[in-house]
């Protein structure tokens, strides 16, 4: 599996020969201004939520590419409606795609488009490979709920939001990774805007303290599990 941090929450992972794109925000994240959109290889486009920051280039991606977009029932019904190929999920649940086994879970946020439409309720993803599994945290709070995920599915990586303001921070990320029982952490969801801006040295440190590995990506920056 081969994950690739594109900034802000996005990213592209490719597992079992298929291309995965995930809450595509490049176009207008100025850090991310050497990312080519019309580049990036797209077989399905999974969505944790809502908020623009999370679906900017959903639509001229799944156009280039012809992806299915994978997310709630509301969010798949509503690019459904505009055209576009979708797989409608909701919590708790999980489908055997081509590439794996996606489950989408809990996240403890807010979901609603930028149009005003409703979004349904905010997820994250649990994503099991043929030989490694992810946890895709979205946009959330450190909750309880993140418990449940190792009950059923042991992670290799666990990407969590760490910025701060609209979602958990490095402290309440290095708990989450010890609700997860994932000691190996991508961090996501920081720098982008003032609000979410943190210390990168000092967020690895904290990390590294507790025994733990915060590995912050350069944006077009890849990891192999
Ligand atoms: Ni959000
Ligand atoms: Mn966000």
């Amino acid at each position: 599996m081969k994950i690739t941090y594109y900034g802000h929450a996005s990213l592209g992972i490719k597992v079992g020969g298929k291309n995965i794109i995930v809450d595509p925000f490049i176009t207008a994240n100025e850090l991310a201004k050497h990312i080519d959109i019309m580049e990036l290889k797209a077989d399905y486009i999974l969505i944790t939520h809502a908020h623009g920051d999370h679906i900017l280039d959903v639509e001229a991606i799944a156009q280039n590419t012809g992806a299915t977009i994978v997310s709630n029932a509301e969010i798949a019904g509503y690019y459904e409606k505009k055209g576009f190929k979708t797989h409608p999920m909701n919590h708790g649940g999980s489908w055997n795609f081509d590439f794996g086994k996606v489950k989408y879970v809990t996240a403890i946020h807010s979901s609603s488009f930028p149009d005003g439409t409703y979004g349904g309720n905010q997820g994250g993803f649990v994503i099991e490979g043929e030989h490694k599994n992810i946890y895709i945290a979205g946009d959330t709070a450190l909750t309880y709920d993140m418990k449940l995920i190792p009950l059923r599915t042991k992670l290799d990586l666990a990407i969590l939001p760490i910025g701060s303001n609209f979602t958990m921070d490095v402290e309440d990320a290095i708990i989450a990774s010890d609700f997860l029982e994932c000691d190996k952490v991508l961090g996501y969801h920081y720098d982008t805007f003032g609000y979410i801006k943190i210390d990168h040295e000092d967020a690895k440190k904290k990390f590294y303290d507790k025994d733990k590995d915060l590995m912050l990506l350069e944006i077009g920056g890849s990891l192999e599990l």
